[in-house]
Parts: structure tokens; C-alpha cells; sequence
């Protein structure tokens, strides 16, 4: 039987830490409130050539060497981000070139958060129709470029970083590898968070009420929507596969707010040394939320072969979805 593995992850951080702290002289905020009300003390922010590409390049060697292939074994590279290094051509072109993984072909995914559950379904078909191609999945933001520094509601919640995760088929009999996703968007709720683009050069389509290409977002209503929409997402995949949320072995969720963990976590009744969040050290880095976490949880023993890791999302569209694998 066909079926995708995840062969190697990486992930990598911009240098600069920027601290609750330091967001106090920034804004009106401090760091109680945000510590209280989101899990996060500090974030990662691009610096100096830290430009998106590089630092999803770097994420990607890493995953590369776990997997002991090379950039030349690449088919396919798939990018998830909402803070592209140009509009056009894709950050995945620009990572191609970096990597020089020129055997493959390379395009960016738009899915928000969701980006990177996303393009690991992705890959996973791929792989399906195709066994003999090795697949670069990637989730890379460089969300400071997109935050106005001014607005306390965003400014003080995300952060960069990008993470990454190899993919091929299964060997003869393995167990492990991706069982399965649900995966889901509702394009009505697309204005709980966005971030419009520059202003229209066609005066005949400017929004009459453009806000600048800054993320805009209520906060409260994505709440609620993230706790109950990945709740059934979890409970509609674990009923398909016959599974019970006791068997899983670690859940990866996105790591937008611990509430909205600890909530998900009592709602589905997973126990806490289950879930894996490292929020607190780099903020709500969207598409590369889950990568990042992946990989950490990887590198740090946390997840052992015959593992049943339940990643799930949740992001701007909105899109949202769960995803199962066997590690
Ligand atoms: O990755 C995509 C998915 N993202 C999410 O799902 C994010 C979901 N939302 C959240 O994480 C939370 O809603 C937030 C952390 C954004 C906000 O937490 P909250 O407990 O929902 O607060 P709130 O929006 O209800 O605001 C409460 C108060 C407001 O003041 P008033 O109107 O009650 O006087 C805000 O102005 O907190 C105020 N506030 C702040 N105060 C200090 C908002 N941001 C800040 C801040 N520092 N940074």
C-alpha cells in the first residue's frame, strides 16, 4: 500500500528576540496582560537578511539532512505563507533557487495558519498517485513586515520563523506515515482576519475603505471559532479512522494562544502531557506554527516511532482541519 511519510523535519528562527518587555515602550500594553491572556512572552523578529526565503531555506536543509537527502532528490517544493517575499514569483521560487533544488517544481499555498497541514495533505496525494517523488513541505512567515507596530491587538501576538518537513512514500510494510486529514475552510468569515495588499492601481477597484497592508483582526470571534471549529474537525477525523482521542500520542496544535489550547485540550480531554505548545517562546508564527512545533517535538524525543501525532489548525479564510499520522 501507498502511503506518505514525513522522512525529515527542520525549522529555523530569526535571531532577534523581542521581549514582553520591550513591547511595553512599543505600545499600550504590558506583560502581564499579554502573558495572561495569550501564553506568550516573546517572539522571534527577522532581521538584517533574514529575509523569508533564507530563513525557509535554512528550515528546509535541516529537514533535508534529517531525511539524509539532498536538494537535488527534491520533486516538489509547496510553501505556505501569507507574507510572501514578493507577489510575484512565489517564495517557493525563491527558496528553489537558494536550496539550487533544481529537479523540482516549486508554488506557494495561501492557507493562512492552515498552510502547512495543508500542504502536507498535499503532498500526501501527491505521493499517493505518484510513490517515487520526494516532497519539500513548507511554512514560512515573515509576519513583522505585515504588523502595524502601532496596534496593540495584533502587534503583540506573532511572530517569524519558518519550519519544514520532507515527505516520500512508506517502505514495504511500514506502518507509520499520514492516515488521513480533514480539512476545511468557510470564505464568509474571511474578514475575522486579514491583511489587504498595496493600494489598487485600478482607482476603479480600490476598497473605498482601505485599512494599508496590515494584519486586521478580531480577536474574540476567531476565538471562539478556533476552539469549536478544530474541535469538530478532530472529532469528525478520529470517528473516521475508528480512533479514540485516547489513542493519540501527542497533539500538535497551532499555536496562536495557550486559552485556546487549554480549551481544545478539556473539550476533546486530552491530558496535558500530550500536547505539545512552545508558544511562549516564539508567538503566533502562522503557516510555521505547526512545523516549527513539529520539529521541536521531533528533536526533543517527545514524539517516538509508532506515535499517533494529531496536528491541528486553524487560521485566517477561515481554513481549519486536522490532520493523523503514525510517526
Ligand atoms: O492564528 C489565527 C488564529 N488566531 C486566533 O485564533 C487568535 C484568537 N484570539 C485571541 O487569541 C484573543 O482573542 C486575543 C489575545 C487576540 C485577545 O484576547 P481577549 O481575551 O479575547 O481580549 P479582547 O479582544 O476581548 O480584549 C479585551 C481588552 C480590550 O479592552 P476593552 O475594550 O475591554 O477595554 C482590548 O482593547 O483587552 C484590550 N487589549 C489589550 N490590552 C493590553 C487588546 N490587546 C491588548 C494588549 N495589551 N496588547
Amino acid at each position: 500500500m501507498t502511503r506518505a511519510v514525513i522522512l525529515g523535519t527542520g525549522s529555523c528562527l530569526p535571531e532577534r528576540i523581542l521581549t514582553n518587555a520591550e513591547l511595553e515602550q512599543m505600545v499600550d500594553t504590558s506583560d502581564s496582560w499579554i502573558l495572561s491572556r495569550t501564553g506568550i512572552s516573546e517572539r522571534r523578529i527577522a532581521g538584517p537578511g533574514e529575509h523569508i526565503h533564507k530563513v525557509a531555506a535554512q528550515a528546509a536543509r535541516r529537514a533535508l539532512a534529517a531525511a539524509q537527502l539532498t536538494p537535488a532528490d527534491v520533486d516538489l517544493l509547496v510553501l505556505a505563507t501569507v507574507s510572501p517575499h514578493m507577489l510575484m514569483p512565489s517564495t517557493a521560487c525563491f527558496v528553489q533557487a537558494e536550496l539550487k533544488a533544481f529537479n523540482a517544481f516549486a508554488y506557494d499555498i495561501s492557507a493562512a495558519c492552515a498552510g502547512f497541514t495543508y500542504g502536507i495533505d498535499l503532498a500526501s496525494k501527491y505521493i499517493c498517485a505518484q510513490p517515487d517523488m520526494k516532497v519539500l513541505v513548507i511554512g514560512a512567515e515573515n509576519l513583522s513586515t505585515r504588523m502595524n507596530w502601532q496596534d496593540r491587538n495584533t502587534c503583540v501576538l506573532f511572530g517569524d520563523g519558518a519550519g519544514a518537513a520532507v515527505l516520500g512514500n512508506a517502505a514495504e510494510g511500514e506502518e507509520r506515515g499520514i492516515f488521513g486529514a480533514k480539512l476545511q475552510s468557510d470564505g464568509r468569515l474571511w474578514n475575522l482576519l486579514y491583511t489587504e495588499g498595496p493600494p489598487s492601481m485600478n482607482k476603479d477597484l480600490q476598497l473605498p475603505d482601505w485599512k494599508g497592508p496590515y494584519i486586521q483582526m478580531n480577536g474574540s470571534e476567531l476565538f471562539k471559532n478556533a476552539v469549536r471549529l478544530m474541535e469538530g474537525a478532530v472529532k469528525e477525523l478520529l470517528a473516521q479512522h475508528h480512533l479514540d482521542i485516547a489513542d493519540i500520542d501527542l497533539m500538535i496544535p497551532h499555536q496562536a494562544n495557550i486559552r485556546i489550547v487549554n480549551n481544545l485540550k478539556e473539550r476533546l480531554g486530552v491530558s496535558a502531557d500530550k500536547v505539545f505548545t512552545n508558544l511562549n517562546r516564539y508567538g503566533n508564527t502562522s503557516s510555521a506554527s505547526i512545523p516549527i512545533a513539529l520539529d521541536e517535538a521531533n528533536r526533543e524525543g517527545r514524539i517516538r516511532p509508532g506515535d499517533l501525532v494529531l496536528l491541528c489548525t486553524f487560521g485566517a479564510g477561515l481554513t481549519w482541519g486536522a490532520l493523523l499520522l503514525r510517526w
